[in-house]
């Protein structure tokens, strides 16, 4: 067992957990942060996306001991003050989700992209978001609820 600390959320969290093992199932198994979902385990689906210092990350293919310097973002900390984020505003706004399994990893996956590139065309959304799965087909509502929250914050709202 290794002992260390991850910054989660903006708090510095102790965790015991073998070396090797993977960010998601710490996050979902010791942390109990389980916003974050398994999908297919191999960096294939994103349903386990979070922000390595603001960078979409498949937590699913790292060991959280490599993130130990990091600052990780779950779907749990995106909203603050009980205030949505624009990009989960956007999503609820547009309903762009059904089962709601890939909604976590496709509403990181947006953020990253919107820090990056705040104005992004429809072209930049579908490339940004391809490697995200949805199996209940709601990429083109995913694509306007991004393009949605892309607005909104140049507008001043939300996050
Ligand atoms: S569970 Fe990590 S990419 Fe699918
Ligand atoms: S909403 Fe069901 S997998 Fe995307």
């Amino acid at each position: 067992m290794g002992e260390f600390i991850l910054n989660v959320n903006g708090a510095p969290l102790h965790v015991s957990a073998p070396p090797e093992e993977s960010l998601l199932s710490v996050l979902r198994n010791r942390l109990n942060l389980t916003g974050t979902k398994y999908g297919c385990g191999e960096g294939q689906c994103g349903a386990c996306t979070v922000l390595l210092n603001g960078l979409a990350t498949r937590s699913c293919m790292i060991p959280a001991a490599a993130a130990v310097k990091a600052k990780i973002v779950t779907i749990e900390g995106l909203e603050a003050d009980g205030k949505l984020s624009a990009v989960q505003q956007a999503f609820l706004d547009e309903g762009a989700f059904q089962c709601g399994y890939c909604t976590s990893g496709m509403i990181l996956s947006a953020t990253s992209l919107l820090s990056k590139t705040p104005n992004p065309s429809e072209e930049q959304i579908v490339t940004a978001m391809n490697g995200n799965v949805c199996r209940c087909g709601t990429h083109p509502r995913i694509v306007n609820a991004v393009g949605r929250a892309a607005h909104f914050a140049a507008k001043g709202g939300a996050r």
